[in-house]
């Protein structure tokens, strides 16, 4: 009965012309989404949207990476639909993002020419977008037509995030559990080529690893040399940032595949990603991404299959991002 379904919505899509491709299992079958969703609708969404971001982002342009992380907080959290973007006591707003003020703006910027008609969650798709681009990354195209949800838990981030310190085993199980393969986990991982992280995120790394090792034996000895300079003993600083890619270490970072070398080298800045080069079942497609252009197009649609993870086809279009509508 299933199958049937299924292939009766195949042919409905095949028949009204709706181009679904078929990137991964969380790009499968969600039939709401498309390319150029607004066609109709906001004709100029995505360009107005892109206009918001790049205004943001040339004020900041660190907040280009808080912008990418937060598309995936949103879509590994309830599926994507915007709860990352709720204020309120106790959201997922709670935990350590940035790069609020670019979603608001692009917000702002839609609802003054179509009202009530574009989602947050949208917004923020096509903002990670635009945003990786204004980081020399080449760009992909995203579907619309996620709904915005009314509730945000900091509770449920924190049980539905991968935390830094997950090796491959457990990586692969988060991510299978949205519908997404190992590749496209090790695909997605290279988001951490921009940005930065704090050192309360990996100093148990450095220091008392385990009974054997006081410092984790898979970072290479000057980088771990460095990374103890900058975060002192037992300190679980959450003030002092260190970049994620040591290779193109400018402060927003640069889209490219160098965060594959990095793992190469012994200088993943986290478990979550040294693992990705250290065990033999990732390590193969760590050094296939290592050529940019191969990695810039598969990234496009392991995000495009990312944007497609429990979305939802009812829900609100919220006026703003960061409140329930009334
Ligand atoms: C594979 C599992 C992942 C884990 C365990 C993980 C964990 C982390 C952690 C701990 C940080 C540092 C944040 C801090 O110190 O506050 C970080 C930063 C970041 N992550 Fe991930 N992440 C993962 C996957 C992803 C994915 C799939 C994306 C996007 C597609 C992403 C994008 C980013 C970006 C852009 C930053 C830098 C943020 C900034 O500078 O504001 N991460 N991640």
């Amino acid at each position: 009965m299933a199958h049937f379904r299924s292939l009766l919505l195949l042919a409905l899509f095949t028949f009204s012309g709706v181009a679904v491709e078929a990137t991964g299992p969380g790009d499968n079958g969600f039939v709401g989404l498309r390319d150029n969703y607004y066609r109709n609708s906001c004709k100029d969404a995505e360009k107005l949207i892109k206009k918001a971001v790049q205004a943001e982002l040339a004020k900041n342009l660190k907040h280009a990476a808080g912008v990418l992380r937060m598309h995936f907080h949103d879509c590994f959290v309830e599926g994507c639909d915007g709860s990352v973007l709720l204020d309120g006591p106790g959201t997922e707003k709670t935990s350590h993002l940035a790069g609020f003020e670019v979603i608001d703006a692009a917000k702002a910027a839609v609802e003054a020419v179509c009202p009530g008609v574009v989602s947050c969650a949208d917004i923020l798709a096509y903002a990670a977008r635009d945003s990786t681009v204004e980081l020399n990354g080449t760009g992909w195209a995203v579907q619309g037509g996620r709904k915005d949800c009314t509730v945000s838990l900091a509770s449920r981030a924190e049980a539905e995030l991968p935390p830094p310190m997950f090796e491959v085993s457990q990586l692969i199980d988060s991510f299978a559990r949205r519908g997404l393969s190992a590749r496209q986990m090790v695909v997605l991982s290279g988001a951490q080529t921009v940005g930065v992280g704090f050192c309360d995120k990996f100093v148990s790394r450095l220091y008392d690893f385990n009974s054997t090792f006081f410092t984790d034996p898979s970072i290479d000895p000057a980088y771990a040399t460095e990374l103890k300079n900058i975060c002192p003993q037992h300190s679980f600083n959450t003030s002092i940032e260190v970049f994620m890619d040591v290779i193109t270490p400018t402060s927003a970072g640069v889209f490219e595949a160098n965060y594959y070398k990095t793992l190469q080298e012994h200088k993943g800045l986290l478990t979550s990603d040294q693992s990705l080069f250290d065990d033999s079942r990732t390590r193969a497609v760590v050094t296939s991404l290592l050529n940019n252009r191969r990695f810039q197009k598969e990234f496009g649609k392991a995000m495009r299959a990312m944007g497609a993870v429990g979305v939802k086809t009812v829900g609100q279009i919220r006026t703003k991002c960061s409140a329930v509508n009334e």
